[in-house]
Formats: C-alpha cells, sequence, structure tokens
C-alpha cells in the first residue's frame, strides 16, 4: 500500500513543471524512468523510486541563494565542504521543500533526494538507485558512460561504484573540490564487494 504522505506521480510531474525549464524537466523524467528500471531490476520500490526521480532536481532552477537559503532554514545540516559547492545546495534545498512545502514525510524519499549529488556511506536502495539513475538516464551523454550502464547491467553496487568513480575521477580532472561523503560512499562498497 502506498503511504498516504506521498504524492502521486501526476501531482510531482505537474509540480516540477511548474519550477524547472525544459531541459531539466525532460532530465527528471528520463531520472525517474531510469529509477524505475532499476527498481524493478533490483527488487526496489518501482514507485517511489520513480517519484524521488521526477522530484529530485526540483530545486535546481532557483538562484543559488535561494537554494541555500531552503537548506540552512530547515534544520539541515549543511557541512563545510556542501557550503562552499554552490552544485550541491540544490539537493538539501530540495528535501527542505518537499518536506515542509509538500508535506513529503518518507524519510527513505527524503534522504534519496537529500544524498543524491554526493552519494554517501550506509546508502539506502533507494538512495542507490536515484544516485546511479541520476548518471545513467538516457539523456546523458558523457564519455565513459557505456561503462557505467555496464555496470549497472551486472548489480546496483557495481553500478553506483561505477558512478561513483567516474564523478570522483571528473572532478579531481578538472581540479574540483571533492566532498567526502563521496569518497566514503566508494570506499565503502568497494570494501563490502564480494
Ligand atoms: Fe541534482
Ligand atoms: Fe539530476
Amino acid at each position: 500500500m502506498k503511504a498516504p504522505e506521498l504524492m502521486t506521480k501526476i501531482q510531482a510531474t505537474e509540480l516540477i513543471k511548474t519550477k524547472l525549464k525544459p531541459k531539466r524537466l525532460a532530465h527528471s523524467l528520463a531520472v525517474a524512468k531510469a529509477a524505475r528500471q532499476l527498481a524493478l531490476r533490483y527488487e526496489g520500490d518501482p514507485e517511489k523510486a520513480e517519484l524521488a526521480g521526477i522530484l529530485h532536481d526540483i530545486m535546481k532552477d532557483y538562484p543559488p541563494t535561494e537554494q541555500l537559503q531552503w537548506a540552512e532554514e530547515s534544520a539541515i545540516i549543511i557541512d563545510n565542504a556542501e557550503k562552499e559547492n554552490g552544485q550541491l545546495w540544490h539537493a538539501p534545498a530540495g528535501e527542505a521543500y518537499l518536506r515542509l512545502r509538500c508535506g513529503i514525510e518518507d524519510a527513505d524519499l527524503l534522504a534519496a533526494v537529500r544524498f543524491h549529488t554526493t552519494g554517501r556511506a550506509g546508502m539506502s536502495k533507494l538512495e542507490q538507485i536515484l544516485y546511479l539513475a541520476d548518471i545513467i538516464s538516457e539523456d546523458r551523454k558523457f564519455e565513459g558512460i557505456e561503462k557505467i550502464r555496464v555496470a549497472a547491467e551486472k548489480s546496483l553496487t557495481e553500478g553506483v561504484m561505477a558512478g561513483l568513480l567516474a564523478t570522483l575521477q571528473k572532478l579531481k580532472n578538472e581540479g574540483e573540490s571533492i566532498h567526502p561523503r563521496s569518497t566514503e560512499a566508494y570506499w565503502e562498497l568497494a570494501g563490502g564487494r564480494k
């Protein structure tokens, strides 16, 4: 049975249509589709995965200062590494918006949105599904994506690890800062791999 506090797919889609520019809207729907497929393949909750995909970037087209404001005023802890990187703000801001404005109480869905940019150690299945779906959705095109898609066919863990590794390498090559949560996520999965 569906948790009563979750909004429907139609409500969520209507909502993001009012928030996102066309390209980001298309991306969000592509991530929703990928998340649903991953959930079906790896015994997750396809409905919740799809909803998380639709909603994950809900705040990304807000001005960065407003994103940070949403995050900071909502009792979410923003660490220094996060505060220094404006690319990351839409994730805590998204959690805040969904919780405070939309009344979503599902902790797993909120965490999936909260950590979709960096990942973290101890990710739930839904968190892993959203993290990976955001990287391999059909609208994504970058060098090396096929390798991640192949890994995602093997197992959810392999897919998430490949996604994390590609992200870490890209940030390193570009001289961008790497959030410690991403490194922790990678090493936890690499350590636990059988
Ligand atoms: Fe995002
Ligand atoms: Fe995204």
